[in-house]
């Protein structure tokens, strides 16, 4: 649709923290030029005061139900911690507005399931902000893995480990507020990524082992400063194995400090004709006994993934289209993070409740 012809959509924010100043706004929103961010909503009301002032947002409130009482907001987008997207995206949708989430979209199946109680209930798009399927690189190697260039895939690597970034507000290490450590915060990225990739299997036993080794110390400095040793109370590391109802599988790593070169998000899918690197798009094959290694390069010419991902969501309200990152797929991913969890706490392996049968009721 020409510009010129495109619905202002008028946005409200949720939540003002760093990843709506550091990623969600310019860019992000503001390359649309058919949005105005209309409100802002912070619990902290100087967070949310600096942001409209710097962006020239009308409307400033500290409780998100009240931004949801503005009619003239068509979509909020929430950038929370983590335990309150469940009453911010289902008051969100009973409001009337379509709502784009930062992920981890929640932090239960339950809380999942009870979104999608509230998205039956109306015609709003519920999108997960995975940004990652956005970028360059990841939408060339989902167009190359599509073409069935790989054959079969019957096991994935999937890590998010990093050295020394653990995130220090108590929004990432209040089990409170965040629901989770670096499983919830970044093992969703390079998992909702390796489903993608692999077309979402469907995840039937789960088992994994979470611990916390350096967080409660000193030994390890962090990268982005000190952070409260007495309020945390999530893992620095997890781990898990999952099975598909396929026969694939999968083995997952996420921590926040553990002694490693350098911070790693990637995963590596074995398929039978061939394997891939996400992201590097790195692939090796075989072609009549010959040995061959080879690269699939980026997409060019896009916008940061942030801000593609953005854009899709705009075009799916403006054009009425299904969600770009569907409540269906998000339920896999969480149901496997929450799995990893429960099957730590309780030493054994968790038979995953069949969802799809579930959501067809
Ligand atoms: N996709 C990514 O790359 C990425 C990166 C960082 C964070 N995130 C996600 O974004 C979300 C926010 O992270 P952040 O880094 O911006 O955190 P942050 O701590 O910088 O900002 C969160 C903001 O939410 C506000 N807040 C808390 N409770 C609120 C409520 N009830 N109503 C309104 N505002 C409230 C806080 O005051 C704070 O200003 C988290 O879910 C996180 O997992 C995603």
């Amino acid at each position: 649709m020409p510009s010129s012809m495109a619905q202002t959509l008028k946005v409200g924010l949720i939540g003002a923290g760093g990843i709506v100043r550091g990623a969600h706004l310019n860019p992000g929103w503001l390359a649309d030029p058919d949005v105005e961010i209309l409100a802002v909503c912070d619990v902290n009301e100087k967070v949310a005061q600096k942001l409209a002032e710097d962006f020239k947002i009308k409307h400033i409130f500290t409780d998100f139900c009240e931004l949801l009482k503005l009619k003239e907001i068509d979509a909020v987008d929430i950038c929370t911690p983590n335990k309150v997207h469940t009453p911010a995206v289902i008051g969100a949708l009973e409001a009337g507005k379509h709502v784009l989430c930062e992920k981890p979209l929640a932090v239960t199946v339950q809380e999942i399931l009870s979104m999608r109680e509230a998205l039956r209930k109306t015609d709003r798009i519920l999108m997960t902000a995975q940004h990652h399927r956005f970028s360059e690189a990841s939408v060339a190697i989902k167009a190359w893995v599509d073409t069935g260039a790989m054959g079969e895939v019957y096991h994935a690597r999937v890590n998010a480990t990093r050295r020394n970034w653990l995130p220090t507000s108590a929004g990432f290490i209040d089990p409170n507020l965040s629901g989770g450590g670096p499983c919830m915060d970044i093992g969703v990225h390079a998992l909702d990524t390796a489903l993608w990739l692999m077309d979402f299997p469907k995840p039937v036993r789960v088992s994994g082992r979470a611990h916390t080794n350096f967080a409660k110390g000193f030994d390890i400095p962090g990268g982005w400063g000190e952070w409260d040793r007495v309020l945390f109370g999530v893992e620095d590391f997890a781990s898990g194995y999952i099975h598909f109802s396929n026969g694939s599988t999968m083995v997952l790593e996420a921590s926040w400090l553990q002694h490693q070169e350098k911070e790693e998000l990637n995963a590596t899918l074995q398929g039978k004709k061939a394997s891939m690197r996400w992201p590097t798009g790195h692939f090796h094959t075989v072609t009549n006994r010959t040995l061959i290694d080879g690269m699939v390069l980026p997409h060019a010419g896009r916008k940061p993934a942030h801000t593609e991902e953005i854009l899709a969501f705009a075009r799916a309200i403006r054009e009425k289209t299904p969600s770009p990152v569907p409540i269906e797929q998000t339920i896999h991913v969480i149901a496997i993070l929450e799995a990893i969890m429960k099957s730590s706490q309780l030493n054994q392996e968790i038979v995953m409740p069949d969802w799809d049968a579930d959501s067809a009721k």
